[in-house]
């Protein structure tokens, strides 16, 4: 979380900065400030909530500079405050930086700076340390004084600092926290995120852990732990500007839920031979390795751990492997049983989630094989792994995942496929009829937005709720999980997902007149029970919203409402139910007059624990 954006060249910086930062604000929001080199002394503005705000308050003040840095803030350390807004810069003014990550030991670092040196504390955050401790080890030489301050700083980190007294360059340094360098010609930026960037560059240096680069205008050096130059490969940004723009969409969650069958069918392409058989382009996974894992973990957080409570059932039916789903943030601290004969699979849009990618880094030194499923190429995750699916989704914007999440279902269903006919557990018939059937999905959910309508009119008469249930069993329950948070994120209704058949062991107690659950139902194995479940609800007067394929009308009878989803095989039926759940949630948060795209207190991509 946090954006951080820095340009060196001969244009104003401000501009390009702020534009970069507007691209990065799904980082964070609570604040944004600038620092810029200016006659010898650094000039810092900065406020509290958007960049708006921030633009407002510099107005038409030229602040003539070509060099500067810029940040918005995710609050980890420190409520949201114009103090608290980074930059933050040393007691004299000469040295400001712009920080993503936590600093474990500030504490520490901050006592010894106030007793050894006397150093005055503006600000409650822990990023404040950086900057004074660049300060102190400051002779002239940035790059030296940037490298002596790490030495002392554990946590994650991407800092990038400047100094007055050096005000054609920026120095900055990563670890394990995202880090670009956008290659141009007579200027050079760095960032966090490739977005921030897209407008002005499309080739860019990916920054590696432990590295700190020097950007002038002329050029951009990296430098490795041992302070030795290090050649880095460019990395070609293929996808196109206008993805991170919204297209006339009034919103980003709305641009990509409408984008879904253009991802599905990416997704598919990039993985299908013309024969039927699913190509493993720069996967190194053998037969032999296939055969000999005892088990799958799939590890992630949100919305990707969503994803992977889909491809626990479809990995264990079609794989015959037992497969447990968890949550990144409690595997990395539980020693799991975890070795050499245990396929890990790590899901993550972003590719930089911290808990995700340590629980990775745990999985390895255990012995693990690693597959990650990952939408942004060259970040951590895909780099830490031994192998990657990617999701070709295109860069995802609003904070509430959507075509992530059915992009991640997709790779659920070709690891499940690929390693049951690997393995000899399906039968040749059943993998040609579950791959034809995903074929198929793209047409399947633009109908579906055919209903986008009858959608938006029942979020319009259930917007007041103050509580949401979501039901269903099988692999319907997994995607009343997803629905749940879509809702609960967006909109700050309570939301709540069960298995459905779960329901009597104590939460049915909270069924009352008009308590809304959504019922799925679109498994046909389960269809029967899922209809008894719906007559319990209904028994305690509540109103239930069911999801079926369309054919199964016997819900009707119990249900007050249906949406029809198209007819489907059961094994891919996620992707289609969770597509009126998305457009529900994006549906009540309009109602609500929530800011859809970036709901308070959440970041695009957690990069902290
Ligand atoms: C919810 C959402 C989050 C993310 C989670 C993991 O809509 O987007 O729950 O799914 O923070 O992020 P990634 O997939 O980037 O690891």
């Amino acid at each position: 979380m946090c954006g951080i954006v820095g340009y060196v060249g001969e244009e104003h910086a401000k501009e390009r900065i702020i534009d970069g930062l507007k691209r990065l604000e799904y980082r964070g929001y609570d604040s944004a400030g600038i620092a810029l080199p200016i006659n010898g002394k650094i000039e810092i503005r900065k406020h509290v909530g958007e960049i708006k705000n921030l633009e407002k308050i510099i107005g038409d003040a030229a602040y003539d500079s070509s060099v500067g840095i810029g940040h918005t803030r995710w609050a980890t350390h420190g409520a949201p405050s114009d103090l608290n807004a980074h930059p933050h810069a040393n007691g004299d003014n000469s040295i400001a930086i712009v920080h993503n990550g936590i600093i474990e030991n500030y504490q520490e670092i901050k006592e010894w700076l106030i007793r050894d040196y006397g150093v005055k504390f503006k600000s409650e955050t822990d990023s404040e340390v950086i900057a004074h401790l660049i300060g102190i080890y400051y002779d002239g030489d940035l790059l030296q004084a940037v490298n002596r301050a790490v030495e002392q700083m554990r946590g994650a980190y991407a800092v990038a600092a400047i100094a007055a007294a050096e005000p054609d360059k920026i120095v900055a340094v990563r670890k394990d926290a995202p880090l670009v360098a956008g290659i141009g010609k007579g200027f050079n930026f760095i960032a966090s995120d490739i977005p921030a960037l897209l407008k002005y560059v499309r080739e860019v240096y990916l920054i590696e852990n432990n590295e700190t680069v020097v950007l002038t205008k002329d050029g951009i050096k990296i430098y490795n732990e041992d302070g030795k130059v290090v050649k880095r490969d460019v990395f070609h940004v293929t996808w196109d500007a206008d993805a991170a723009e919204k297209e006339g969409y009034e919103h980003f969650m709305l641009k990509e839920i409408h984008e879904q069958p253009k991802g599905i069918q990416e997704t598919l392409v990039r993985r299908l031979n013309e024969d039927g058989t699913i190509n493993l382009d720069g996967i190194s996974m053998t037969k032999e390795d296939i055969e000999n894992f005892d088990k799958v973990y799939i590890v992630a957080c949100g919305t990707a751990y969503h994803a992977g409570l889909v491809g626990k059932l479809v990995i264990e039916k079609m794989a015959r492997v037992p497969v447990e789903v968890d949550i990144a943030s409690e595997f990395r601290y539980r020693d799991p049983f975890v070795d050499e004969k245990t396929l890990f699979i790590a899901i993550s849009q972003s590719g930089e989630t911290l808990d995700t990618l340590a629980a990775l880094r745990e999985a390895k030194r255990k012995g693990a094989r690693i597959l990650s499923v990952v939408n942004v190429v060259g970040s951590s995750v895909a780099r830490e792994s031994d192998d990657v699916f990617y999701t070709w989704a295109g860069p995802e914007i609003a904070v509430a995942s959507t075509k992530a999440y059915t992009t991640q279902l997709i790779c659920m269903y070709l690891i499940g496929l690929y390693m049951g006919s690997t393995k000899g557990t399906i039968e040749k018939d059943y993998y040609t009829q579950v791959l034809e059937e995903l074929k198929l999905l793209p047409e399947k959910v633009e109908k579906l937005f055919g209903e986008e309508d009858q959608i938006a009119a029942l979020a319009k008469k259930y917007h007041r709720k103050d509580q949401v249930f979501y039901v269903g069993r099988g692999l319907d329950s997994g995607v009343s999980y997803e629905g749940s948070l879509k809702l609960k994120e967006i909109s700050y209704i309570n939301s709540f997902a069960i298995a459905a058949g779960e329901l009597k062991h104590g939460t049915i107690a909270l069924m009352e007149e008009e308590t809304l659950v959504f019922a799925l139902a679109t498994q046909d194995f389960l269809y029967e029970k899922m209809v008894s479940n719906v007559e319990e609800i209904k028994a305690r007067g509540a109103r239930v919203v069911a999801i079926a394929k369309e054919g199964r009308t016997e819900i009707e009878q119990v249900a007050d409402e249906v949406i029809y989803i198209p007819p489907c095989m059961d094994e891919v039926s996620p992707v289609l139910a969770v597509i009126p759940l998305q457009i529900f949630a994006y549906y009540v948060a309009k109602e609500r007059g929530c800011n859809i795209d970036k709901p308070k207190n959440l970041a695009k991509s957690v990069t902290v624990e």
